[in-house]
C-alpha cells in the first residue's frame, strides 16, 4: 500500500532520516517505535508531504506521491492523527468532526461518516455541542482520532495518540486501534508505548538516530534481547 525507498531528510544540515525505506501492506497495524529524536515523526511528516525529503521516493498505490501538496494526499486517503492531537479548542465537537471531512471526497455522505465515528467513539455524540478544549485528554485524543475518521482514511498514521493518558484510557485506545485494523483498516502508529503497540502490531520497524535498524512481526520484536533491554527494561 505505501513504500518508502531510500528516504533521506534534512532539518537544514542535521539529517534527521537516512536511508529509511519501510512498507505498509495493506491491512497492517505497522508499529514504529525509537526513543526521543529517533526520527518517528519525522517519517510521518516526510509521508503526509509536510516535510521533502532531499532523496527518496514514495509511493501510495503504486503511485510517486513524494512531490505532491499535503491536501492531495490527504485526498488519497493517507490521513494523519499528529503529535499533540492538534484540535481546534474553542470550536464545538461536531465542528471538529466536520472539519476532518472538509478535504476528502466522496467517500460516503457527511452522516455516514459521523455515524461510522459514533459507532466506534459513543462518547463523542454525548458530547457534539461541547467545546473540545473543555473534553479530557482522554476524549480530546478520541476526537483527534475521530476527525481523522471523517476524513474516510485509506491509511490512517497514529503519532504518539497515547502521550500524557492514564494507564487505563491509554489501553482503551490501544484496543479501538486493534479494532479497526480487525475491521480492515491499514494503519501507521509510532510509539514509544513499546509493549502496548508491539501487542496489536502486525509487523514492527525499530529506528534509531534516524536509521531503521530492525523490522519484524510485534510478536517477535516482543521476544527480541535488545528491544526487551531498550525499550521494555528488562
Ligand atoms: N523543526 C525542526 N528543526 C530542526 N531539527 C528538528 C526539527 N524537528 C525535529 N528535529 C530533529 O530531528 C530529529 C528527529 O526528530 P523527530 O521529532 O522526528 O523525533 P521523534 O522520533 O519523533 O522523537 P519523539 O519521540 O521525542 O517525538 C531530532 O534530532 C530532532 O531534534
Ligand atoms: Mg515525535
Amino acid at each position: 500500500m505505501l513504500r518508502t525507498e531510500g528516504l533521506n531528510v534534512f532539518y537544514d544540515e542535521l539529517q534527521a532520516l537516512i536511508e529509511v525505506s519501510i512498507e505498509v501492506h495493506a491491512e497492517d497495524l505497522l508499529v514504529i517505535i525509537g526513543s526521543n529524536g529517533a526520527g518517528k515523526t519525522t517519517l510521518l511528516r516526510t509521508i503526509s508531504g509536510l516535510l521533502r525529503p532531499r532523496e527518496g521516493k514514495i509511493f501510495f498505490q503504486g503511485e510517486a506521491i513524494e512531490e505532491e501538496p499535503t491536501d492531495r494526499i490527504c485526498m488519497r486517503g493517507i490521513v494523519q492523527v499528529p503529535e499533540g492531537r492538534k484540535l481546534f479548542p474553542q470550536m464545538t465537537v461536531r465542528e471538529n468532526l466536520e472539519m476532518g471531512a472538509y478535504l476528502s471526497t466522496a467517500r460516503g455522505t457527511l452522516a455516514d461518516r459521523f455515524q461510522g465515528v459514533f459507532q466506534i467513539f459513543s462518547v463523542l455524540e454525548e458530547r457534539l455541542k461541547q467545546f473540545a478544549g473543555t473534553l479530557s485528554g482522554g476524549e480530546q485524543q478520541m476526537l483527534a482520532i475521530g476527525r481523522a475518521l471523517m476524513a474516510g482514511p485509506r491509511l490512517l498514521m497514529l503519532d504518539e495518540p497515547t502521550l500524557g493518558l492514564s494507564p487505563k484510557v491509554a489501553s482503551e485506545i490501544y484496543a479501538i486501534l486493534a479494532k479497526l485494523h480487525q475491521g480492515g483498516m491499514s494503519l501507521l502508529l509510532v510509539s514509544q508505548d513499546v509493549l502496548q503497540a508491539l501487542r496489536i502490531a502486525s509487523r514492527a520497524y525499530v529506528i534509531e538516530n534516524g536509521r531503521v535498524i530492525m523490522e519484524n512481526s510485534g510478536q517477535e520484536l516482543l521476544r527480541n534481547p535488545k528491544v526487551k533491554e531498550a525499550y521494555l527494561g528488562i
